[in-house]
């Protein structure tokens, strides 16, 4: 009997020794195979004295019973520990952040440039647009800053190069969005040439602008708005409010204060720098240039094929950049051209 209590414990020990379930198997054979220890025991039953075969028999088939138990224990444990191990490998954190794609968002200047049109288009404005790649004509000569003009300097001019590397004259970088009012008139009046009377261009042109030009405030590459509008009896009161009106519905403020500052371009006449100051926040009281404007110069209606003696029409040029920056408070140009995601993300 101690015999096979040892062997029960010995099964046990095999069982427990065994870490994978193949080797539990190969360890049950030695036990309750065939050729098995307490196969060998239950054979030998028969040689055994008829009177003691009972009780022996009843004890070993006791002991098969504990080890087969012991070798279902096993079993399970391996099965659990086999589960266990899979799913801590595929586990799922469902408190870990999301891996899937954020969503995009609009450039700062792209958000300003579309609540400038959205305003525009909300008093009666088209939105037009033109080459990047311009003519020095539509650029200079056709609005009024002929060959040798000094007004010329104010702009540092890329040109473009031939295919000896030479530098052409004709073909540039835009530098402003101003020669899209040529393109607009010209194509205006094309457009209603059979009619009598000339219905009235209104139009707003976003776009990127380019200059020799880079430090906080300025990028080699910018973006302006420019405005028209041309028909019979437009005048500078018609500007004023305008613009003045945009400026308080784009801060969302009644209490800015808009000023016209008399200043020169080659294509206007009068013509005014707009500066607009703040009654409230960092930039109180500060009076803030934004914009360029005038009437219409004579020469350029006529560069449009316009006749200036019916209609007249004012202008303006204004730096949605510099809007972004101060309507966010931005001080610094260039971080809108870094594509910083850092920076960017923020505009969501
Ligand atoms: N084109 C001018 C510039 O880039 C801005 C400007 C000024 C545009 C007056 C206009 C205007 O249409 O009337 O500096």
């Amino acid at each position: 009997m101690e015999n096979l209590e040892q062997l029960v414990a010995q099964a046990t020990a095999a069982f427990a020794a065994a870490t994978e379930p193949s080797r539990l198997e190969a360890v049950k054979a030695a036990y309750l195979g065939k050729d098995g220890a307490l196969t060998a025991l239950l054979k030998g039953l028969g040689k055994l004295p008829p009177e003691e075969r009972r009780n022996a028999g009843a004890a070993i088939n006791a002991a098969k019973a504990q080890i087969e138990a012991a070798l279902a224990a096993r079993r399970e444990a391996l099965r659990n520990a086999q589960l266990d191990a899979q799913l801590k490998a595929t586990a799922l954190d469902v408190t870990l952040p999301g891996r899937g794609q954020a969503r995009g968002t609009l450039h700062p200047v792209m958000r300003t440039l579309e609540r400038i049109e959205e305003l525009f288009r909300s008093i009666g404005f088209e939105v037009s647009d033109g080459p990047e790649i311009e003519t020095d004509w539509h650029n200079f000569t056709a609005l009024n800053t002929p060959k040798n003009h000094p007004a010329r300097s104010m702009h540092d001019t890329f040109y473009l190069l031939d295919e000896q590397g030479r530098v052409r004259e004709d073909v540039l970088l835009r530098t402003h969005t101003s020669p899209v009012q040529i393109r607009t008139m010209l194509a205006h009046v094309e457009k209603y040439k059979y009619l009598d009377v000339m219905p009235e261009i209104r139009v707003i042109c976003p776009g990127r602008v380019y200059r020799v030009d880079s430090d906080a405030t300025h990028s080699p590459m910018f973006h302006q708005v420019e405005g028209l509008w041309v028909g019979e009896n437009v005048s500078f009161a018609d500007l004023k409010g305008v613009v003045a009106d945009f400026l308080r519905r784009f801060f969302e403020s009644d209490d800015l204060k808009v000023r016209f500052r008399p200043s020169f371009f080659p294509f206007t006449e009068p013509s005014a720098e707009i500066d607009v100051a703040f009654m409230g926040g960092a930039l109180e009281g500060r009076w803030l240039e934004i914009a360029g404007c005038g009437m219409v110069h004579p020469n350029v209606l006529r560069a449009g094929n316009i006749d200036p003696e019916k209609y007249t029409g004012f202008a303006f040029g204004m730096g949605p950049d510099r809007l972004t920056m101060l309507r966010y408070g931005i001080n610094d140009l260039r971080l809108f051209f870094d594509g910083d995601l850092r920076f960017l993300s923020q505009f969501q």
